[in-house]
């Protein structure tokens, strides 16, 4: 295949998710429209209570090719009909950043294809073109995952600002490690919501951080000690009847810090909408805030879909396109690179918002 040939308006890319503890291929047009997405979350961590980086690795070895290959397979597409293959460069995982990117650059040798590298946060951002044809910029997001908790403006695709994030950890893992402190298995975050929602409204409150400097930065060190010191001051005879009010307590407190964070964008933005993405997007309260944030502001809120959510290949694909299209060609010599930030930028965009078409 020759490697010039002309991109077309919608280009049909192959995604190749691998950053920490999913293994992911997708194949997507343009930025719209999604043909085909197979993301494997990798269960084997479970009984260490947290991601054991090389055990990722080894997944990523063994379900890297079969999930490309299903992914095209439910596509219906052949090499012969992909136009790049996008793949995560970074942040995350050093060992399973580099499984992803060695598979993509091979693939990309054997059959021609652009290689583009994807910074993952930005494939955050693009997961909210996928599921509704009239979302467009500008607009906040609001990410919230394991590995990240991040507040971004997207003004146009390619131009973004950075308006905050965590100082310390992602909000992700303190639901994690609030959960397993709880007793609770680990992932922890949705386990932790249901606990917090059976239990008795109650009215432990914990602190919410207030982090000095310029952005909407969070902070859940502080809050993850607070929380830890009220429980080991319980008797361990009253635990277990108080760890739906001490899950509570902590989800209250972790919420109103991404709702005052996201207030305080909207504030400074006037962004007429945002969406949230990243795991801890699942959450039944914080769902319910933004929610309700969003009526009192009059503007749109969109949650996209688990499958969209979580940590996947078709938002990668979709910024793939993006790039490609504007003429982003990597080559065999790009780095992975386990800490990339996406600061404040603007790429060259030269086009409109059309590629994928309204699907
Ligand atoms: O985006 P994601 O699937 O991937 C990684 O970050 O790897 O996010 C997973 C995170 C975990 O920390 C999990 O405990 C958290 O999202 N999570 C939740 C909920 N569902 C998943 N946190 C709070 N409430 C939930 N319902
Ligand atoms: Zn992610």
């Amino acid at each position: 295949m020759d490697s010039d040939r002309l991109i077309s308006e919608t280009p049909v890319i192959l995604g190749i998710e691998t950053s920490c503890d999913e293994t992911a291929a997708a194949v997507v047009q343009g930025w719209r429209k999604i043909l085909g997405n197979v993301v494997v979350s990798q269960e084997i961590h479970a009984e260490w209570g947290g991601v054991v980086p090389e055990l990722a690795s080894r997944e990523h070895l063994k379900l890297t090719l079969p999930s490309i290959r299903q992914a095209m397979s439910t596509a219906g597409v052949a090499w012969k009909d992909l136009d790049g293959i996008a793949v995560t460069r970074g942040p995350g995982l050093i060992g399973a950043l580099l499984v992803g990117l060695s598979v993509a650059k091979a693939l990309s040798l054997g059959t021609g294809l652009p290689l583009i590298g994807v910074n993952h946060l930005e494939g955050h951002l693009f997961s909210l073109l996928l599921e509704d044809p009239e979302w467009s910029p500008p607009y906040l997001v609001l990410i919230a995952s394991g590995g990240h908790t991040e507040i971004h403006m997207v003004e146009d695709l390619g131009v973004y600002r950075r308006l905050g994030s965590t100082v310390d950890d992602a909000a992700g893992e303190a639901f994690d490690k609030i959960g397993v402190l709880l007793g609770l298995d680990y992932p922890a975050g949705s386990h932790l919501d249901s606990l917090a929602e059976s239990a008795e409204s109650g009215a432990l409150r914990f602190p919410v951080a207030q982090v000095d400097g310029p952005g909407h930065n969070f902070s859940f060190s502080g809050l993850k000690t607070a929380v830890m010191t009220h429980w080991r001051g319980i008797p361990e005879d009253e635990r277990a009847s108080q760890r739906g009010s001490v899950a509570q307590g902590f989800q209250r407190a972790a919420v109103q810090a991404l709702v005052e964070g996201m207030e305080a964008a909207l504030d400074e933005t006037g962004a007429p909408r945002f969406g949230v993405t990243g795991g801890v997007a699942s959450n039944r309260e914080l769902r319910r805030q933004l929610t309700e944030l969003a009526r009192r502001r009059g503007v749109d809120v969109a949650f996209p879909s688990p499958r969209l959510c979580t940590d996947n290949a078709a938002m990668i694909a979709a910024a793939g396109a993006f790039h490609l299209t504007n003429g982003q060609r990597d080559g065999l010599d790009m780095d992975a690179d386990s800490s990339l930030r996406l600061p404040s930028q603007s790429f060259t965009a030269s086009i409109e918002d059309t590629p994928g078409g309204k699907a």
